[in-house]
């Protein structure tokens, strides 16, 4: 059954539930998509990134785990948090407080939008010398990265992670980023699909059975599973993700449209 580690289901405390009747529409899609285990990931941004922020987000996934005991509905519930790259990321993301179940390993984190600066793989590496593992928020859905796949292929070979949007896959963000996100998913070069679920009809739990399906047909269903459900379990439990090694020949895969239309062009 699926693992999904990147949602907003967390009722007001984000852009993604905005109440205690929307987290449980969204846990009812999740269940009916076949998920069993959910991290809620809300936003830490700059100005709300103080521990207590996340305390308290800690504390709301307590009152959701008790409102689902009293519905008798069975949810293996987790918090952890989405962090936005700011200045303060290197000395945020050391802070446990912000990491998979709170404790030393994976942080979920995510570039600007139009951004994706070199030095960012410089810093992560930083990072995961002393324990902290990066993984890299819907890299699909970056215009920088989209332009320039080299920059995340430095950020693979440093041994970055990253997390592919379902949505992505199945076509909900446009051709341009389904392209790159199965582009990214051949290449050997996610680690996790998650929803990035943010309700229940514009980005929703829905997205993951027929991204699993589109996966399973395209490259078999031992990596659909391990994408869909193993790693997103191992990174959750304070494992290790399996990971392909991120080799020329993948480097290859993941630049393949930019040099197609290099050629054309010349
Ligand atoms: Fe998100």
């Amino acid at each position: 059954m699926f693992c999904d580690i990147h949602n907003h289901i967390l009722p007001a405390v984000d852009d993604g539930a905005q109440s205690l009747d929307d987290s449980l529409r969204m846990i009812d899609q999740a269940l009916h998509a076949g998920i069993t285990t959910l991290c809620a990931t809300p936003h830490i941004r700059s100005y709300q990134s103080e521990t207590i922020t996340q305390e308290k987000h800690i504390a709301v996934g307590e009152m959701l785990r008790n409102e689902l005991a009293k519905r008798d509905i069975t949810l293996d519930l987790h918090v952890g948090c989405e962090m936005y790259y700011t200045s303060e990321f290197q000395d945020l993301a050391k802070n446990t407080v912000f990491h998979y179940q709170q404790r030393n390993g994976f942080v979920l984190v995510e570039l600007p939008p139009a951004e994706a600066p070199a030095w960012f793989a410089d810093i992560c590496f930083s990072l995961m010398m002393n324990g902290t593992k990066i993984l890299l928020a819907h890299p699909e859905r970056n215009i920088a990265l989209m332009r320039n796949p080299l920059v995340l292929a430095k950020y693979l070979r440093t041994g970055i992670c990253t997390q592919v949007t379902a949505g992505s896959i199945v076509g909900k963000y446009g051709k341009e980023i389904q392209e790159f996100a199965l582009r990214i998913v051949r290449s050997g070069a996610a680690t996790v699909i998650a929803c990035d679920a943010h309700d229940t009809f514009r980005r929703p739990f829905s997205d993951i059975a027929p991204c699993y399906d589109e996966i399973a047909t395209t490259l078999g269903t031992i990596i659909a599973d391990r994408l869909c459900s193993e790693n997103p379990r191992a990174i959750l439990e304070g494992g290790q993700p399996y990971q392909q090694i991120f080799d020329d020949e993948a480097e290859q895969a993941l630049l393949k449209k930019a040099r197609k239309k290099r050629f054309l062009f010349f």
